[in-house]
């Protein structure tokens, strides 16, 4: 029988959603506070995610549970590569490795795949209804934030292939709420989704790490020079 999987799981990630939303690297990202360098690893991180993501849900595709939210309009590892070869240069793929949060992510969607898939729904919520919903405004700030033009390095925000995201949205979520899943399997698939969460976290503490070292950096470098020009008044006044 069918449960309403989709207000369950909106209802039930909540709180990890405001989590998500506090970490440090999250709400720097929203004030516009963003370098190139912790960006970029950002990506990475996305393409490995969501390449194991949809080679999963590739490999289930006859699976009755994962099959009806299986939208390929959705699937974001083509544009993660043409934003991959924008921040790094055509020899990316030489270039990218897997931090640990993030090759932890991977571990735990390729464990599902092999032991549990239809918890991937988790993960696929957590996922695709997040970019389908911030997606434009995180679009503008990362554009400001790093001057981005002509739209280069923001693939990753648009999808090709949805007219409209809001209409959309409305759609997967009735597909969630057909899915056939009894309670117990809609409270392990909540459950799953903030464990996505949580992953997702781990990977921008990581990030927060960088900005801070990045931030940290650039006052250092302010701070000497003020401190030199200090230096070289004071010996002028004298
Ligand atoms: C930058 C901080 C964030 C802001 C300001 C934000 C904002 C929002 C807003 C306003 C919605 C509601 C859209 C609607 O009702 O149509 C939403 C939905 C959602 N967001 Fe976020 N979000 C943020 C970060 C995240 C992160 C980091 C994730 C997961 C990795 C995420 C996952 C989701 C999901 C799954 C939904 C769909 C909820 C539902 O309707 O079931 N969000 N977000």
């Amino acid at each position: 029988m069918a449960v309403a999987l989709a207000s369950q799981l909106r209802e039930g990630t909540q709180k990890s959603h405001t989590m998500a939303e506090n970490t440090g690297f999250v709400s720097c990202f929203l004030k516009g506070v963003v370098d190139k360098l912790s960006y970029r690893t950002l990506v990475a991180d996305l393409y490995f995610v969501y390449a194991a993501m949809e080679k999963a849900v590739d490999q289930h595709r006859s699976n009755p549970v994962l099959a009806p939210i299986a939208f390929e309009q959705l699937n974001r590892r083509g544009a993660l590569e043409r934003d991959l070869a924008y921040y790094f240069g055509a020899d990316w793929r030489q270039q990218i490795r897997q931090t640990p949060a993030c090759a932890a992510y991977v571990a735990r969607i390729e464990e599902l795949s092999a032991t549990a898939p239809e918890l991937l729904v988790g993960h696929h919520y957590t996922r695709y209804l997040g970019d389908l919903s911030g997606g434009q405004i995180l679009s503008t700030i990362a554009s400001r934030a790093m001057n981005l033009t002509d739209g280069q390095g923001l693939a990753f925000y648009r999808f090709e292939a949805i007219d409209d995201e809001k209409a959309f949205k409305t759609t997967y979520r009735a597909a969630l709420d057909a899915l056939p899943v009894d309670q117990a399997m809609a409270d392990r698939i909540v459950a799953e989704a903030n464990e996505a969460f949580h992953l997702n976290m781990l990977m921008f503490q990581e990030l927060e790490g960088n900005l801070v070292a990045a931030i940290g950096k650039v006052l250092f470098g302010f701070l000497t020079r003020r401190q030199r020009q200090g230096s070289t008044e004071a010996v002028a006044a004298a």
